[in-house]
């Protein structure tokens, strides 16, 4: 399927990202981190109120007490870093946030780096251990690190565009290309 070539440098990253839940032990080089950290920073957000904050933890102890209160990401303890992604809540502040989420997985992974999103469930002593204030709610976490395994061939477990995509009107399917 022809959908792109080389030149379709988003569309790669795109087409070949995927959750990356074991890492090496690579640190991660700190001009990495500042764009990763950038590409969140530059996200749109709505009335261009950019809500959120990235704390970034790199301190192994803090990562292994991470991953130990997490409830869906104990493997942030393995992370080289993680980006806890927060955000005082209101009017689209959530999407926001994963919006920046995204540009900073997408960045990560541009440059051989594994993410993932992990829910903030369990994440409750995390904000007195870090100082976040009461007001402001954990979106997420973001682990980083260079990927254990060989992963991202583009083999991915999506529906069929022609089951989620329309042309012009409801029961109209938007056709693959051949
Ligand atoms: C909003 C959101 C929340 C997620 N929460 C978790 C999580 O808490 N723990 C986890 O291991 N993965 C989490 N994931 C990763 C998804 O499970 C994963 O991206 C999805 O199963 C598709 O797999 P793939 O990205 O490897 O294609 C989350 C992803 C998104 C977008």
């Amino acid at each position: 399927m022809a959908v792109a070539d080389e030149s379709h440098q988003v569309f790669q990253t795109i087409r070949t990202i995927l959750a990356v839940r074991s890492y090496r032990d690579q640190q991660i080089p700190e001009d990495s981190l500042h764009r990763i950290l950038e590409a969140g920073r530059l996200t749109a957000s709505a009335q261009n109120r950019q809500p959120w904050h990235f704390i970034v933890i790199e301190e192994k102890e803090t990562l292994r007490k991470l991953g130990e209160w997490s409830s869906y990401g104990p493997y942030i303890a393995e992370a080289a870093a993680a980006i806890i992604v927060a955000v005082k809540p209101g009017r689209n502040a959530s999407t926001d946030a994963a919006r920046a989420i995204q540009s900073m997985v997408l960045q990560a992974w541009s440059e051989g780096i594994g993410s993932n999103w992990v829910g903030p469930n369990g994440l409750e002593p995390a904000k007195a251990f870090l100082g976040i204030p009461d007001e402001i709610e954990i979106v997420a976490t973001v682990p980083l690190g260079y990927p254990a395994q060989e992963i991202g061939k583009g083999i991915k477990n999506r529906k069929p565009l022609r089951e989620i995509a329309h042309r012009e009107r409801w029961d109209e399917a938007w056709n693959e290309l051949d």
